[in-house]
Formats: structure tokens, C-alpha cells, sequence
């Protein structure tokens, strides 16, 4: 093959950042056409990119000496800083360098340092273990541990443990975890695709005996007690299983695999009980020391037992990880009795506690996580152990059990369960001592990277924000969940209605395409989806419709909007249209009462028909813009008709023209058509001052459900009533966002009313439009969908009265958007930042007397406005 070469001058618009399927130096590819893509450390005025070329090779030395001997893209004079790989085909398990060299605004070249992916299984046949598991059935409770020694006498180069699993995992090499992921693999319809973790183990083998060991758990495939969603009934449930390939390159270039076969042994041990959903049980008494080592004992251990695959389609995960983001020490430790002490963690979050403590052989102690306290300061489970419906005696909802050893200090940290919580109770069945340092705190989710930052004179705003977040990284686990107690279930509509906020706070997209693939696995060949995703059947009923489960089309939109990658959207693309065309053919006339409604509103209940035909509306025009992205004609025609139709349908039926309200005119009825763009373009401003006039009469507040939620502040804010949507967004008495906050809320409620009887979980993500919406309003800071991915960007500010100061930050796949101003007198400061190889434009708000729509090119730039 011929080798392309290059130089390496460096300028200062060095490309940085790079990653590859939006992941840093990834492990397990499986794509053959993965994406690249990177940003330009480019600060000067007008930063651009005219041309880019990458560079792939097999060989990292090869590739900084210049040679690119796999694949060179050849110079490219476009902008683009997303690019398929579309060279050869590349090899299964191999690791691949690659590095882009891009020319600036000047025709300047500047080269980046090097990145690596590296590729996977990519397909079923490679694997050469067998999936194991042990002699148990689905009803026993201990998790099982497996382990298999090995000798190795030449020098290692690499080794990667390939681990496919149908439940949960853990992996260690001669007595070390391997990595600090948890809860891996993610839930997955696991009778449809199962993922596989790639686990980097070179660092841990040696010259001469190895062990290696593997501890499983049920997760969602082995669920064991009830609960209203069938968890339990789930088609593929079984007891837990793996297969594992762990693939050793020695320096000679020689290679080895140790897979998965009956030279294992298996054994329950110190857990006796997982559930993802309830807790974990561990007896210290159990305990095997070094049972991950060589030299360990295991004469008394059972052989294994070979079983099918749990799916024929085993794929990699790329995915953020689950983690152990942030620990928590407890703001204060209560004694109730000898054997009650009760923590707060100061917040409420997503994750596990870790216990230190000596006592007694034989003590039993009950870790209870919840949400609230009664009165006495006893911990209150009320409001979340609502579904659950197993035996609470011998496994209660949301409680570790641990037996203590009595031979040294005990220390116990759940791996196979997570709860919602900010206290603990822990019930002793012997007097004990316990104080600050008996237990700490993990909130836990995946670990998707920060792209927001916010922070104005108002604590209310600052602190909503901060809500917003806790609220949706507690609700992502792999896939984002309702909550992290009652239900932990992948709620469709709280998926969408969450999108924005995410997005602009999280870059988060693999979470996503992870779920749209859930999506893929569990539509019906008619079309239809279930209401939560994944799952083990529930779901299919008659509320699973156009409000909920259009996340099959929004999703892929809003990702295509905020990263400029059309992939979900062409993956997706089938089964929009498989959708949207069942939609189609129980709705001849256009309108659709297949749908939930406004869920848990304030007091007004809102049309159902109205609001699922928008969601319909909503669908048939994105799969419309989809068909022309996409380049298929005949669909787009047949899309945009249907767009068409809806839309005539809605208005005929529910738009009173000469009033401006639609059906009874509660907000959401006037929001929702707003928002997605159903009211026609003359009758616009009568709605929008017809909503605002609604809103005055609630005194700025909130009669709403999740579908009003998301559309009124956008309703408002895009129809010239900024500062109405800023009065609602900061109020806080009820019903507001800012009640929960001044009532001491550290995440988002599900419940406007703090009295409510039902649904009333204290950490719920559907109502969290809000955080999203900040970045949109004072921050102004939106994509384009001309030119998606912040391409180019719209700044629409508004600058509400009341507020003397906002800064907010959006890093975009080309970098940092600063929209920051303050207010001085009658003029406002305001700054702004553009990312290279980006633009903006202006739109000043109403309140402005001295500026015009401006179009503004990368680097920074102070705007002087006069307020009117
Ligand atoms: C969940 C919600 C969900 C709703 C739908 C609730 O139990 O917690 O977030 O969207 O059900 O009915």
C-alpha cells in the first residue's frame, strides 16, 4: 500500500479534542465506518477551517514519522469537523492511530497530536468462548463468582478481556477490579442484543501464574422479586451468564486467548442476594479471601455449565460508563437508639453507600435508602416504595443487609443495585456505634461529560439549574430512567421531554444512541413502541402513544440539531416511518387520541386529542425534513402532505381563528400548538397574547402538565413574551419550579403539589425543561437547523427585568458559546464568544432600542445595547 505523507507544522488553530464515535480513544469499535471528528484550539477572529485531511495507520510511529499506510481521506477544502471513516475495510481487534491535519481561514495547515480507536469483535463469529454460567436456576438467590488460573511465559504486549454478559459484571485479574465502570453491561432487551465491554487487562497479568475472576449479577435479566412492570415475567430471563475472550498479544507477535469453557469453576460466596431494583445482601461471613488469586483453593468449587447466547446479536458497548462521579460525607449523623442512626447526605442523587464498621458476629444491619424523614426523624419510604411488591420482610425495597463478620472492621459498598436517596437509616440488630465516618455516599450515573455552565445574580435561577442537573444525572443509568426509586424505568416521554436540558448541559449523545437502538430492539413489526424502554414486556398497552414514545423521532432530531451528525437520524430512519405510518392508518383523518395526555397537572386538564395529534404533527414533519436530509424524495412528498393534513385536521377541529384559542384555551392547549408550530401564521399573535393574558391571570403561575412544561416558556419567549415565561420560570410560590427550590428541593419533584397523594417521587426528570431553557432564553444560545451542530448559531437573548446578570456557556462541537451580559444603568454589556469555524447571529429582544439583527464571526465580541 502506498503510504500518504505530510508534515507537521503546527499553527495556533491546532485541531484538538478529537474523538472517535464521539468517545475518547475508544475500546471495541465495531462499526466499519466509525466518525471522527475534533475541534480547532483556534481563538482568532474569523477562525476557520478551508480544508482538512485525516490520517488512519496501524502504526503510531509510522503515523508521527507521517505516514498514514491505512487510509488518508486526501485533502478536503470543506469545514467539516465530522467525517466517516470510509477507507478499507478494517481488521477485527486491532488498534488503529489516527490523526487530522486541517487548514486555516489563510491556507495554513496545523496538525493534531495523536488519537487511537480500536476496533472490536465486530460480528457473532469471532468469539471462541463458550457462555457459561452456573448450576443454579433463576430462583436462587447468591450471585455466583467464577475463576480459572493460567500460565503465561512470554512477555505481554497487550491484553483485552472481551466480556459479554447477560446481567451484570465484574471482572478481576489476579486479586485487582479490573477498571472503575459500574453496573456493566447496560440494560438491553437482552434476548435482542446483548453488549459486550471491552476491559484494557495488559497492566494486570504477568509472567508465570494468573487468575482471573468474574462475579455476576442479576441486573434487569434475572429480576426476582414483582413489581407492577413484569420485570420478573421478562421473556429472557435466566440466571446470569458470560462469555469472555481474553486476548493476549505477546512481544513476538504471537497471540493467546483465554476464553470462557469448562476449565472454570464456580461458587456463591459473601452476596446472597442482588436486585438492581431493591438491594444487595452480604453476609462477611462468607467472605473468600483471594478468590480472584492463583494460589487461592478452590477444590470445593463446582464446574461450570455451558448455555446458549442469550441473543444472536452481541455488540460493543460505546457508551459513557456508569461511575462513582462525586462523593458525599454526611451533613449530619442522627442517633435515634442504640441500633437507629439516621444520615443525611445533604442531597438527594442516584447511587450506593459504602459502610465501614465493626461489631458483633452476627449483627445484622439494614441499610435503608430514602428519599424523606417523618417527623421523629425516622426515615419515610412512603412516597417511593409505591410498585413494589415483593416480600418486604425478607426484601425490603430500597435496603442492603449486611452481616458483619465480627473479625475486623466490615466494609460493604452494593455492586449489583443503585437507589434514589439523600438519607439512610440504618437499623443494627445489636447496640452499635456509628458516627460521620460509617458511611459515605456515591451518587452514581453515567458519566457523560459537562457542556453547561451557568451562573447569574439570581441564586433562584443558579439553584434551578443546579436542580435540573442532579435531577437528569440521577436519571441516567445507561438510559434515562423516571426515577431512580419507585420505578427506575426508561419512561418514554420523560426521555423527550428532558432532551433539550440534556443536550445543553451533557454531551450525552452515546447515552442516547444506545436507547434508540433499545428503541429499534422493542418496535413492533406494526409499528408500535412500548411506553418504557427497555423492557421485559410491559408497556404495550393504550397509553403508550404520540406523546411518549415519539421519542423515536424527536430524539434523533435533537441530536442531529445539537451535534450536527445525522447517524441516529439515518438509523432511525426506518422506523419513524414504521411509526408514523401505523399513526397513519388508525388516524385516517389526521387526528389521534392514542396518547397519555398532560401528565400530573396542576389543576386544568387539557385536550388528549390535541395534544397527541401535535406529537403526530410533530413526528410527520420531522420524518418529512428526515426524507429530504436523507435524499428520498418520493417519502418527503408523502411526508409533507401528511404534515399538511395534521395540521389542517388540529386547527379545523380545535382553533378557534377568530378568538385565537384552541380547545378550552387552558395553557397547555394554547402552549402546545405554539411551541410545535401548528398555529397558522396570521393567527400566531393571537394566541401567543391570548396565552400571555392566561398567564397574567394565574398571577405568573403554572397551570400545567409535562406536555404544557415543555412548551410554555418556549410558547411565550418565541412570541414576543420573554418577560412573562422569565416571571414564570423564577416564581416561587406554588404552583412553580421555585416552590420545590425555597421548600429546600435539591433535585426536581414529579408533583407541583407538595401535598399530592400519588406520584410523588422527589426525584423526577419530566418536568426538566427548565435547565434547557435557561440556555435558551437569557442565555439566547440556540442551534440552527440550516446548519445544526452550532454550524451556526442564533443568538436570541432576552434580557428580563429583574435580572442583572447572566453568564452561560455552551461547549458545541466546535467549542465554547459564551453568551454572557450584565446590566449597567440603561445599558446592557454584552458578551459574546464564538467557537472557530463557527458563526452567529444576532436577534436583539424587544427591549433594545439601539441594535439590529448582526451577524457575528468566531472570537469574542462586546455588544453595547441601550434597554428602552
Ligand atoms: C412515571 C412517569 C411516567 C408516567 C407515565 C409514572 O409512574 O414515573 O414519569 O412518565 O408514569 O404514566
Amino acid at each position: 500500500m502506498n503510504s500518504i505523507v505530510y508534515s507537521s507544522e503546527q499553527t495556533d488553530g491546532t485541531p484538538i479534542e478529537l474523538k472517535c464515535e464521539h468517545l475518547i480513544n475508544p475500546l471495541g469499535i465495531d462499526t466499519p465506518k466509525p466518525r471522527f471528528s475534533w475541534k480547532l484550539n483556534d481563538k482568532r477572529k474569523g477562525a476557520q477551517q478551508s480544508a482538512y485531511q485525516i490520517f488512519v495507520s496501524s502504526d503510531s510511529v509510522a503515523l508521527a514519522a507521517g505516514n498514514g499506510d491505512r487510509w488518508s481521506s486526501g485533502r478536503q477544502f470543506v469545514s467539516d469537523m465530522l467525517v466517516s471513516y470510509t477507507g478499507p475495510a478494517l481488521k477485527a481487534q486491532t488498534k488503529y492511530f489516527w490523526r487530522v491535519r486541517v487548514w486555516d481561514k489563510d491556507g495554513l495547515p496545523a496538525t493534531s497530536s495523536i488519537a487511537s480507536f480500536e476496533t472490536g469483535m465486530m460480528g457473532a463469529e469471532r468469539w471462541k468462548g463458550k457462555w457459561i454460567s452456573d448450576n443454579h436456576d433463576i430462583h436462587y438467590k447468591a450471585a455466583p463468582y467464577f475463576r480459572r488460573t493460567f500460565t503465561i511465559q512470554k512477555s505481554i504486549k497487550s491484553a483485552r478481556a472481551y466480556v459479554a454478559v447477560a446481567g451484570l459484571y465484574e471482572l478481576s485479574v489476579n486479586g485487582k477490579r479490573i477498571g472503575d465502570q459500574h453496573l456493566n453491561p447496560m440494560y438491553t432487551r437482552f434476548d435482542k442484543r446483548t453488549l459486550y465491554v471491552v476491559e484494557d487487562v495488559t497492566a494486570q497479568l504477568r509472567s508465570g501464574k494468573n487468575a482471573v475472576g468474574i462475579l455476576l449479577g442479576n441486573g434487569w435479566y434475572n429480576h426476582q422479586p414483582l413489581a407492577v412492570w413484569d420485570f420478573h415475567k421478562a421473556p429472557w430471563r435466566d440466571r446470569p451468564a458470560f462469555c469472555m475472550d481474553l486476548h493476549i498479544v505477546y512481544m513476538d507477535g504471537s497471540e493467546e486467548t483465554i476464553v470462557s469453557d469448562n476449565n472454570w469453576k464456580t461458587s456463591s460466596g459473601p452476596i446472597t442476594y442482588n436486585n438492581i431494583y431493591t438491594g444487595e445482601h452480604y453476609d462477611a461471613r462468607l467472605e473468600m479471601p483471594e478468590w480472584d488469586k492463583s494460589g487461592f483453593d478452590d477444590s470445593a468449587w463446582q464446574p461450570v455449565r455451558f448455555r446458549n447466547p442469550p441473543s444472536s446479536t452481541i455488540v460493543s458497548q460505546q457508551i459513557a460508563p456508569i461511575r462513582l462521579v462525586k462523593s458525599y460525607k454526611p451533613q449530619s449523623v442522627r442517633k435515634i437508639d442504640e441500633k437507629t442512626y439516621v444520615f443525611d447526605m445533604g442531597q438527594n442523587m442516584a447511587g450506593i453507600t459504602e459502610l465501614k464498621i465493626s461489631g458483633r458476629e452476627g449483627t445484622v444491619l439494614h441499610i435503608r435508602h430514602g428519599e424523606r424523614l417523618h417527623p421523629d426523624g425516622r426515615l419515610d419510604q412512603s412516597n417511593i416504595d409505591v410498585y413494589y411488591l415483593g416480600d418486604k420482610k425478607t426484601e425490603p425495597f430500597q435496603t442492603d443487609i449486611v452481616t458483619l463478620s465480627g473479625k475486623k472492621e466490615d466494609e460493604f459498598m452494593s455492586r449489583f443495585t443503585y437507589k434514589g436517596f439523600r438519607y439512610v437509616e440504618v437499623n443494627s440488630s445489636e447496640p452499635i456505634v456509628m458516627d460521620e465516618s460509617t458511611l459515605k455516599a456515591y451518587f452514581m450515573h453515567s458519566d457523560v461529560r459537562p457542556v453547561g455552565e451557568l451562573a447569574t445574580s439570581s441564586s433562584l435561577v443558579n439553584n434551578l439549574w443546579k436542580a435540573t442537573n442532579n435531577a437528569y444525572l440521577s436519571n441516567l443509568m445507561g438510559y434515562p430512567t423516571d426515577c431512580p426509586q419507585r420505578e427506575k424505568n426508561g419512561w418514554t416521554g420523560d426521555g423527550h421531554l428532558a432532551i433539550e436540558t440534556a443536550f445543553y448541559n451533557f454531551d450525552a449523545i452515546t447515552v442516547y444512541e444506545k436507547w434508540m437502538a433499545d428503541h429499534r430492539d422493542e418496535q413492533r413489526p406494526d409499528g408500535v413502541l412500548p411506553d418504557i424502554i427497555p423492557t421485559g414486556g410491559w408497556g404495550y398497552g393504550t397509553a403508550n402513544g404520540l406523546d411518549w414514545t415519539s421519542t423515536i423521532a424527536i430524539i434523533p432530531w435533537e441530536a442531529y440539531m445539537f451535534y450536527g451528525d445525522v447517524r441516529l437520524l439515518e438509523d432511525c430512519y426506518p422506523h419513524i416511518k414504521r411509526y408514523v405510518d401505523y399513526v397513519d392508518s388508525i388516524s385516517p383523518g389526521g387526528l389521534t387520541t392514542f396518547g397519555r395526555g398532560d401528565w400530573v397537572p396542576v389543576k386544568s386538564q387539557s385536550n388528549l386529542e390535541l395534544t397527541s395529534s401535535v406529537y403526530f404533527f410533530v413526528d410527520a414533519t420531522i420524518l418529512a425534513s428526515a426524507a429530504k436530509l436523507l435524499g428520498k424524495t418520493e417519502d418527503q412528498k408523502k411526508y409533507e402532505a401528511l404534515h399538511q393534513k395534521i395540521k389542517t385536521a388540529i386547527n379545523s377541529k380545535f382553533l378557534n381563528a377568530s378568538k385565537g384559542i384552541y380547545a378550552n384555551g387552558t395553557q397547555t392547549e394554547l402552549s402546545v400548538p405554539l411551541y410545535w408550530g401548528v398555529v397558522p401564521e396570521n393567527i400566531k399573535e393571537k394566541v401567543a397574547s391570548n396565552l400571555n393574558r392566561k398567564v397574567e391571570e394565574t398571577d405568573f403561575h403554572l397551570d400545567v402538565g409535562v406536555l404544557g412544561a415543555k412548551a410554555l416558556l418556549n410558547a411565550l419567549k418565541e412570541n414576543g413574551y420573554g418577560e412573562t415565561a422569565y416571571k414564570v420560570a423564577v416564581q416561587d410560590t406554588y404552583p412553580s419550579w421555585g416552590w420545590w427550590i425555597v421548600n429546600g428541593a435539591t433535585t426536581l419533584l414529579e408533583n407541583w403539589d407538595l401535598n399530592a397523594k400519588r406520584d410523588i417521587s422527589d426525584n423526577h426528570m419530566m418536568f426538566g425543561e427548565i435547565g434547557g431553557w435557561f440556555f435558551k432564553s437569557i442565555g439566547g444560545i440556540l442551534p440552527d437547523p440550516a446548519q445544526p451542530g452550532f454550524k451556526h448559531i442564533l443568538l436570541k437573548p432576552i434580557f428580563p427585568k429583574g435580572l442583572n446578570q447572566s453568564s452561560v456557556t455552551h461547549t458545541s462541537p466546535y467549542g465554547d458559546i459564551l453568551s454572557s451580559w450584565a446590566v449597567h444603568g440603561e445599558t446592557i454589556l454584552y458578551d459574546v464568544e464564538i467557537p472557530a469555524n463557527s458563526s452567529a447571529t444576532f436577534y436583539p429582544p424587544e427591549n433594545i432600542r439601539n441594535a439590529n439583527v448582526i451577524t457575528l464571526e468566531a472570537g469574542k465580541h462586546t455588544l453595547r445595547l441601550d434597554l428602552k
